[in-house]
Parts: C-alpha cells; sequence; structure tokens
C-alpha cells in the first residue's frame, strides 16, 4: 500500500538518527515505489543551511546507509521536494516559515495538507515544539487533512516524567495521531513471534508454564556508548533499552492471541502482560537485580576503554551499562516461569533473542551417563544478526551405543526467503504515513513499563554496579543470579 499524498517534516534532522536512519530510510521507501508521487521532505534544525546544502547532506546519508541500491534517478525526483528551514525552536519566525513552506506544498507539490512530523530531538525541547505546532496550527487534524507526531524514546525517565511528556503530547494531538517509536517492533523477526505463534499450530500448546521452564530475553551489543555519553549518563542501561526494547519484546513472547491483527487488539493483549509483570520482592533485588558496568578488556582482539574512561563520563561514574532481572507475568498461562532478561554494552557480541527453555522429561528411560549431554529443549527466536528460530532437542549421537545429545534445527530468514527484509525505522516509517499504529507501543504500554523499571532504579539508586570486563558476557552477579535456581545463562 502507498501513503496518500503528504510531506514528512523532521525536527532535528541534522542529527545521527536523521543521518543513519531516517533519511535512508525515506529514500528506500522511494526506490520501493513506496511513497506517493506527491511527497515532500522538511528538515528543521539550528544549523545555518539552505535547501542546497541540506539536499547534499541528505543525499550522501541515504547513499551511505540505504539498504536498496543506489539509483540516482530516484534520489533527484525525491530532491525536487526536499526542504530546510533554519531556525531555533523557540523562533516564531522560524515556524511561521515552515507553516508557510507546507501551506505551500500543498499547492505547488499537492501534498493535499497531510504531514508527519518526527520528534527525533531530546524530550527536553519536545513542550517548546509542541507548542509551536499548536501556536500556528500545525498539529490540528481536520477532515481534510491528517496531521501525525512521531516521537522517539526515550518516553521520560520515570513513570512521573512519562506521564507529563504524555499529557503534553496529548494536549496538541489527538491519540490516535500520535506515534511512539520503539524500532524493535519493526524488525523482521520482531513481527515474525506473532506468525510463528498465531499462524501455527504447533507451538502454541506449549506455549505456557505447564512446559516452557523459563525464558530468556537477551539484547546484547559489541559497542559501547559510541559518542553518547551525555545522554548515557543521565540514562544507563535499564531506561535505555530494558524499559522498552526489552519489555516489548517481553509482551510480545507472553501475551494471548489478539482478537484480530489489529492495533487495537494487539496494543491491548500486549499492555495486559506488561500490567502483570511481577518484580523481585524488595528482599530479593540484590540477587534477582543485577546492574553491571564494564572496566577495560578485549573485544575481537582489540583493547577496549573502560566506561569510565569513555569520553564525557564521569571517572567515578555508577551509570549501568548491563542489566539483567528477574521478571513473573502473573497470569494462569505464565505463573511460576522466570523471565530472565539481560542486556549490556561491550559483551563478547551482537545478538539479540529470545529462547524458551522447555521443562525436561519427567523421566528418561535411558542410563544417566547416556544423557549427560542433554540440556533443556529450547526454541531461539533470534531477533539480530542472522534472523532465524532455532529449535534445540536430544538427539542419538550415531553409533553402538544409546548417547543423546542435544543438536538443533535451524531457519534462517536469510536462506528460505529471497527479498531482503526492510530495515526497522522503513517499515516504521511507511506505517506512520499509513496511519497504521499496530507497531508503536500506546501511552498506557509505556507507563506500565515505567512502573516496572520505577523500583528496580529506585534500588539502585546509590548503589555501585558490578563490574565486568569489556568483551565478557556481564558481571558474576548476573551468572549467580541463576545459578542459585538450577539454571544458566545462553552464550549465544
Ligand atoms: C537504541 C539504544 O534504542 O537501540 C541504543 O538507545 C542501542 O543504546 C540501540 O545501541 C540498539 O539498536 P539496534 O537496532 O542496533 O539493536
Amino acid at each position: 500500500r502507498v501513503p496518500e499524498p503528504c510531506a514528512l517534516v523532521v525536527f532535528g534532522i541534522t542529527g545521527d538518527l536523521s543521518r543513519k536512519k531516517l533519511l535512508p530510510a525515506v529514500y528506500d521507501l522511494a526506490n520501493r515505489g513506496l511513497l506517493p508521487t506527491n511527497f515532500a521532505l522538511l528538515g528543521f534544525a539550528r544549523r545555518d543551511w539552505g535547501d542546497v546544502e541540506f539536499s547534499e547532506l541528505a543525499r550522501s546519508a541515504a547513499r551511505e546507509h540505504a539498504r536498496t541500491p543506489w539509483r540516482e534517478e530516484v534520489w533527484e525526483r525525491l530532491a525536487n521536494s526536499v526542504r530546510f528551514v533554519q531556525g531555533s525552536f523557540d523562533d516564531d519566525n522560524a515556524f511561521d516559515e515552515l507553516a508557510e513552506n507546507l501551506a505551500e506544498l500543498e499547492g505547488s507539490h499537492g501534498i493535499g495538507g497531510n504531514a508527519a512530523f518526527y520528534l527525533s530531538i531530546p524530550p527536553a525541547l519536545f513542550p517548546v515544539v509542541l507548542k509551536q505546532m499548536q501556536r500556528t496550527g500545525m498539529a490540528e487534524s481536520t477532515p481534510e487533512r491528517w496531521r501525525r507526531v512521531v516521537v522517539e524514546k526515550p518516553f521520560g525517565t520515570d513513570l512521573t516524567s512519562s506521564r507529563e511528556l504524555n499529557a503534553l503530547v496529548d494536549s496538541v494531538f489527538t491519540a490516535d495521531d500520535v506515534f511512539r517509536i520503539d524500532h524493535y517492533l519493526g524488525k523482521e523477526t520482531v513481527q515474525n513471534l506473532l506468525a510463528l505463534r498465531f499462524a501455527n499450530t504447533l507451538f502454541e500448546p506449549i506455549w505456557n508454564g505447564h512446559h516452557v521452564d523459563s525464558v530468556q530475553i537477551t539484547m546484547a551489543e559489541d559497542v559501547g556508548i559510541g559518542g553518547r555519553a551525555g545522554f548515557y549518563e543521565k540514562t544507563g542501561a535499564a531506561r535505555d533499552v530494558l524499559q522498552n526494547h526489552l519489555l516489548q519484546l517481553l509482551a510480545l513472547t507472553a501475551m494471548e492471541e489478539p482478537v484480530e491483527f489489529s492495533a487495537e487488539e494487539i496494543r491491548t493483549e500486549k499492555l495486559k502482560v506488561l500490567r502483570a509483570i511481577s518484580i523481585p520482592a524488595d528482599g530479593d533485588m540484590a540477587q534477582f537485580a543485577i546492574r553491571g558496568q564494564y572496566e577495560q578488556g578485549w573485544l575481537a582482539g582489540q583493547r577496549a576503554k573502560g566506561y569510565q574512561q569513555e569520553d564525557g563520563v564521569d571517572p567515578a561514574s555508577t551509570t549501568e551499562t548491563y542489566a539483567a532481572v528477574r521478571l513473573g507475568v502473573e497470569t494462569r498461562r505464565w505463573a511460576g516461569v522466570p523471565f530472565y532478561l539481560r542486556t549490556g554494552k561491550r559483551l563478547p557480541r551482537r545478538v539479540t533473542e529470545i529462547a524458551l527453555s522447555f521443562r525436561r522429561a519427567p523421566h528418561l528411560p535411558f542410563a544417566p551417563t547416556d544423557t549427560e549431554e542433554l540440556g533443556h529443549n529450547q526454541l531461539v527466536i533470534r531477533v539480530q544478526p542472522d534472523e532465524g528460530v532455532t529449535l534445540k532437542f536430544g538427539s542419538k549421537v550415531p553409533g553402538s551405543v544409546m548417547e543423546v545429545r542435544d543438536v538443533a534445527m535451524d531457519f534462517l530468514y536469510g536462506e528460505q526467503f529471497t527479498e531482503a527484509s526492510p530495515e526497522a525505522y522503513e517499515r516504521l516509517l511507511l506505517d506512520v504515513l499509513l496511519g497504521d499504529a499496530t507497531l508503536f507501543p500506546r501511552n498506557a504500554e509505556v507507563e506500565a513499563s515505567w512502573a516496572v523499571i520505577d523500583p528496580l532504579e529506585a534500588f539502585w539508586t546509590g548503589t555501585t554496579p558490578h563490574s565486568y570486563r569489556a568483551g565478557e558476557w556481564g558481571p558474576r552477579a548476573a551468572d549467580a543470579m541463576l545459578e542459585a535456581e538450577g539454571r544458566a545463562w545462553r552464550r549465544p
């Protein structure tokens, strides 16, 4: 489906996100023929640029990071309707100019008044930008035109601030016109989780606490914090990704079947899970809510700095770069099943996966020595890289004796499908322009997620994170957390 004629307005167009994700996504959409013929891209930022300089930057960013092959003619067509508006966010004139540009494009480029505004700016700037949009009437949807706003995470820093932020956004845009981006929901394999669960008969009957022993959700990164010390120091791993990406993955894993595949129904089911999450009891926090910080170490044969030595980081910083927690989901389906979530920077490799570990057979008719190397059956949904699904089960080792060992059956996206999957931002941007909110968390989900994170943060305040060496799988205390329950983290 191709969206109606429209404009995309990006605030903070000179930032990293625009360069690496948004501009390439716009190009990829155009290249795949998924943008309307009447389309305009407007960049707004403080930098003193003209249309030509902006267009040049946009071109090189798109060219460098696009997923689809480069075709100059596609860009040329796009470039005709690229505009840049310079100004600071509190500058009335600049916003008047933006409104004029939009009105003019409505006529000259036939965009029909439809526009999506992408707030690729720090949340501290939301109030002033939203106020400007309200003042100029830009935020108003009418029966003749739609106006939508895209908000990037972090949605606040705790429950209170996220409520304030939500109230602010909702005072300017109607709820249906607000799109909160969690780019993990735009990833192909994350959506495949729903297909795997609800399009098949094989998995759903065992997708519950009768059969599942535990669930591990891992989002590991080998990178450090890059140039983002300013943001990261104030944020930490739990607020940066546990609150959003990991809890969304948990919600999709644990949710009931939606009545239909629609935004309303899927978001309703996810919200129920988020509301049913239980955190470790006060006395258990020290054991089951672990945070860590990397020290210097080695990664892929290269020396890696410790977090406290990174540029812009306080040498005595207690910000966590790793977080692991044991959560429960208090529903009939999941009561008693631990959900172990972990994330960290400077871990040995980049991998995101959801692993369901099944209960052991109640009885094995083999000699104990025959099954020494037999683990739990596992179903692993690999979100990235090497997108796919792996089923791990016991199999006889060839030979004259009965020896059973784990083997893996692999489904790899790249092998089964030739179509290159769209990048998460490409998919989500298209959904915004189409007005499809299925893959965007609702207000209440964001708040329910903060309700999970706030007590963890409160427990961690004033404590020092455990340390781990860059290139290791997190602090020792995180291993101990699972060992205490007779389990171990996967080493993907
Ligand atoms: C972002 C976090 O949301 O996700 C970053 O702010 C993190 O800290 C990034 O590096 C990871 O995204 P991806 O798609 O590369 O896994």
